[in-house]
C-alpha cells in the first residue's frame, strides 16, 4: 500500500475549451509523478488520459475524467455526453478522424488518440451510444 491508494482523480472536461484543454491530464501526471509512480507506468496513464481528455474536448458536449488509484491498477475513465460514435471499429483505426477544421489548426485530428489510448492500457474498454455519448475505460496494472 502506498499513500497514494484508493485515490480519486476527477474533472470535468469543457467542450472546445482548447484553453483549459490538456490541464486535467497534466494534473493525473504531475501526482503519479509525484508519488513515487514508475516513469514508464506515468508516461502511459499520461498519454491515456491526456487522448480521453481531448476526445471529449474535441469530439463531445463535455463530460469528466477520472483517474482511481487502487494497489494494482489505475484506472483512466472518460464519459461523455455528446454525438457518440457509430463505427468504433472505424474510429479504432489509425488515421480515422473527424476532426474539424479548428481542431486541426490546432495540431489534432491525426486519428491516433484511439489506438494511443489502447496501445497505452493493459485493457482497453470504449462503448458508445449514438446521440448520447461515449465512454472509455482503459486499465494500466501497476505491476507487471
Ligand atoms: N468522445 C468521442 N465522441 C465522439 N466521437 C469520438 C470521440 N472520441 C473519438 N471519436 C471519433 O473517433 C475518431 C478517432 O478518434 P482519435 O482520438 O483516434 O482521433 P482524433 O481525435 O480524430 O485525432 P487525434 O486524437 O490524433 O488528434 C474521431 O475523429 C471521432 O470521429
Ligand atoms: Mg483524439
Amino acid at each position: 500500500m502506498s499513500s497514494a491508494d484508493n485515490t480519486k482523480l476527477q474533472f470535468e472536461i469543457i467542450a472546445r475549451d482548447f484553453i483549459r484543454a490538456g490541464d486535467a491530464a497534466a494534473t493525473i501526471k504531475r501526482y503519479l509523478g509525484q508519488h513515487g509512480f514508475d516513469p514508464e507506468l506515468v508516461r502511459r496513464a499520461a498519454v491515456a488520459a491526456y487522448e480521453a481528455e481531448m476526445n471529449i474536448v474535441i469530439h463531445s458536449r463535455g463530460g469528466m475524467l477520472t483517474a482511481l488509484i487502487e494497489p494494482d491498477a489505475i484506472l483512466i475513465t472518460a464519459v461523455d455526453v455528446g454525438p457518440g460514435i457509430p463505427d468504433i471499429p472505424l474510429a479504432m483505426t489509425e488515421g480515422f478522424s473527424t476532426a474539424d477544421e479548428e481542431a486541426r489548426r490546432m495540431g489534432f485530428g491525426a486519428g491516433m488518440g484511439l489506438p494511443n489510448m489502447k496501445k497505452c492500457s493493459d485493457k482497453f474498454e470504449i462503448s458508445s451510444q449514438r446521440g448520447t455519448g461515449t465512454m472509455v475505460r482503459m486499465t494500466l496494472n501497476r505491476h507487471k
